[in-house]
């Protein structure tokens, strides 16, 4: 079975989503991370969640290594795969924002026109493109979860940085470094613009 062609499909109006993001009493953003294994990327995230929380603000974080343990468990680590997860993981945080949630996504998204397109998913959500600008040696040297090693011995195939390509952003919204800071100097200057962008109209 393939999908329904669109002429098959209608769009159907739903209440103005101001409405919802009245209930919530802010307006929603999204904030996608991009940068290599073991940059930061999961634990800025965290902290940026965990501040904008306790601040009151209705948040969500999608995770790539949470997405793929589920949503997107079919999938692995060719371009074309890499691209389909970077889809998914777009169409889920417009869904996200629709509902009014700041919404944080958590992807190496190596690439520069998945990261486009993503942002043409949001439309008209407010999109920062943060990039987590940790040196390849550096996240090599954390290595946190082992697997720059196993990617060195040849036992992961396609690894970013290591043997599939990482571009990096050419004009971020936002460059977060991470090389002596703790995460919560690197996850500093975002959690005033998250509260900001999403302050109620
Ligand atoms: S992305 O490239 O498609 O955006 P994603 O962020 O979802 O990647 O997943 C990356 C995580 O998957 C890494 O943090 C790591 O834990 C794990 N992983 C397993 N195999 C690979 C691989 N070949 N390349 C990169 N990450 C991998």
């Amino acid at each position: 079975m393939g999908p329904a062609p669109a002429a098959n499909l209608t769009r159907h109006t739903l209440q103005p989503r101001e409405n919802r993001w009245a209930c919530l009493g802010q307006r929603p953003a999204i904030a996608w991370f991009t940068g290599l294994s073991g940059a930061g990327k999961s634990s800025i995230a965290n902290a940026v969640d965990r501040a904008l929380t306790a601040e009151g603000r209705p948040t969500m974080v999608l995770d790539g290594d949470n997405l793929r343990l589920g949503l997107n468990r079919d999938l692995g680590f060719s371009a074309r795969d890499r691209a389909e997860n970077i889809r998914r993981a777009a169409e889920t945080a417009r869904l996200m924002a629709e509902t009014g949630l700041i919404t944080i996504v958590s992807l190496i998204s190596p690439f520069r026109a998945e990261r486009a397109a993503a942002r043409e998913i949001a439309g008209d959500i407010p999109f920062l493109e943060i990039f987590i600008d940790t040196p390849l040696a550096v996240c090599e040297a954390r290595d946190p979860k082992g697997l720059y090693d196993r990617a060195r011995a040849g036992a992961i195939p396609d690894f970013t940085g290591i043997s599939a390509p990482y571009e990096a952003p050419e004009a971020p919204d936002l460059t977060i470094t991470t090389q002596n800071c703790t995460v919560e100097e690197s996850a500093g200057a975002l959690i005033p613009a998250l509260l900001r962008l999403s302050a109620p109209a």
